[in-house]
C-alpha cells in the first residue's frame, strides 16, 4: 500500500516516528524511515544530557545529524525533550534553586535558539506528573515549585517563536487522574497567557489496554484550542509474539489512529521507532517487546495494515 506518511497526508494529519544517530547509520532503516515517515522526531540527542553534558557547553553534533538526516528524507522535525528529570545531567540536579532556574532558561534559549526555523515543534516538558495526578517529586518540582513549566514554555518561545510548544507525558491517553491533572494544568497555562500550543500523548501502551475514552480525551484536548498528537506510540507485549496478540495488536494501532482521525485537532501519531529491531521496549521492560509496527527484519507486522487502514 501507499506510505503511511502519504495516508496520513491525505487525511490532514502526519505519521511520524523516531529516530537517533545510531539508526540512521542503518540505510535499510534509514530507507524505511523515509519511505514511511513524514515527521521525525529526534529520539534521544536533544535530551540535556546530550546537549550540554557540562555547564554552558553545548553540543548540537548529534542532535544536527538527526535533523539533517529528516530534511534529507523531506520530513518534518520534532524537539524533544527540553525539561526532564531523566536522562539530565548530575550537575543540574545538584545547584540550587535560584540557579537550577538560571541554568534551564540559559538551557532552552541554547538549545530551542541554536533549532528555532529547524524544528515545527518542542516536547517543552516531559512527564511532569505522577500517576494520581500530583506533581512527580523530582528536583524540577521539589526546587522550582509549579511555576517552573510556564517559565519553560516562555523561555521556550522566546528562543522559538515560530514553534509548537507541547506538554507531553505517558499514561494521559485516556481520561483519569492524570490526564485530568494535565488538563486542569494546561487550561490554567492558557487562561494564564502562557505560550503553550499542544499536549502529546505519549501513548506508550500495553497490548489489549487501550483505554476506551482515547477519543473523548484527545477531544477535551483539542475542546481547548490545542493541538493534540501521539507522540511516542508503542504497543508492548509479553514476548514471543503470536498470530492472535499480533492481531490484538493490531486492533490497539487502529484504535489510537482512528481516534486521531476522528478529532480535527489531533495532528499526528508519531510511534517510537519503526522496527521492533531498535524498539527500546525489551531494555525497560523485561520480557516485553514486539511493540512496533515492522518486526526485527523490517516486515511489516498487522499493525502496520491497521495504521495504514486506520488513515
Ligand atoms: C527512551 C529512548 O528510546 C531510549 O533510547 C533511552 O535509553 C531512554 O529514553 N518517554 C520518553 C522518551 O519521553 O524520551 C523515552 O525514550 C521513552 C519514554
Amino acid at each position: 500500500s501507499a506510505p503511511l506518511r502519504d495516508l496520513a497526508a491525505a487525511e490532514g494529519k502526519y505519521f511520524g516516528t523516531a529516530m537517533t544517530v545510531g539508526e540512521l547509520a542503518d540505510p535499510a532503516y534509514r530507507d524505511l524511515s523515509a519511505r514511511e515517515a513524514g515527521v521525525l522526531t529526534v529520539g534521544n540527542e536533544l535530551k540535556w544530557d546530550t546537549t550540554e553534558p557540562a555547564r554552558g557547553s553545548f553540543d548540537f553534533g548529534p542532535g544536527d545529524q538527526v535533523v539533517a538526516g529528516g530534511v534529507a528524507a523531506g520530513q518534518l522535525v520534532r524537539g524533544h525533550t527540553l525539561v526532564w528529570h531523566s536522562q539530565t545531567p548530575a550537575w543540574v540536579k545538584a545547584l540550587e534553586p535560584a540557579d537550577l532556574q538560571q541554568a534551564m532558561v540559559d538551557h532552552i534559549a541554547a538549545v530551542a535558539g541554536h533549532y528555532r526555523g529547524k524544528v515545527i515543534a518542542w516536547d517543552v516538558v516531559n512527564e511532569a506528573f505522577a500517576e494520581d495526578g500530583t506533581r512527580r517529586q523530582e528536583f524540577w518540582q521539589l526546587k522550582l515549585g509549579d511555576g517552573y513549566i510556564a517559565d519553560a514554555f516562555r523561555a521556550a518561545h522566546a528562543a522559538d517563536p515560530d514553534a509548537k510548544l507541547y506538554y507531553n507525558d505517558y499514561n494521559i491517553d485516556g481520561i483519569g487522574a492524570k490526564s485530568d491533572a494535565v488538563y486542569e494544568m494546561v487550561k490554567s497555562l492558557l487562561e494564564e497567557g502562557v505560550p503553550i500550543h499542544g499536549v502529546g500523548l505519549q501513548g506508550h501502551l500495553i497490548l489489549g489496554q487501550v483505554p476506551s475514552t482515547v477519543r473523548q480525551n484527545v477531544q477535551r484536548f483539542a475542546d481547548l484550542g490545542l493541538e493534540v498528537a501521539f507522540t511516542e506510540l508503542d504497543v508492548r507485549m509479553d514476548t514471543p509474539a503470536d498470530a492472535a496478540k499480533l492481531a490484538a495488536q493490531a486492533a490497539d494501532y487502529s484504535a489510537v489512529v482512528s481516534a486521531c482521525v476522528a478529532v480535527d485537532g489531533c495532528v499526528g501519531v508519531t510511534t517510537w521507532g519503526l522496527s521492533d529491531k531498535y524498539s527500546w521496549i525489551p531494555s525497560v521492560f523485561p520480557g516485553q517487546g514486539a511493540a512496533l509496527p515492522f518486526d526485527e527484519s523490517f516486515r511489516p507486522k498487522p499493525a502496520y495494515d491497521a495504521v495504514a487502514a486506520a488513515f
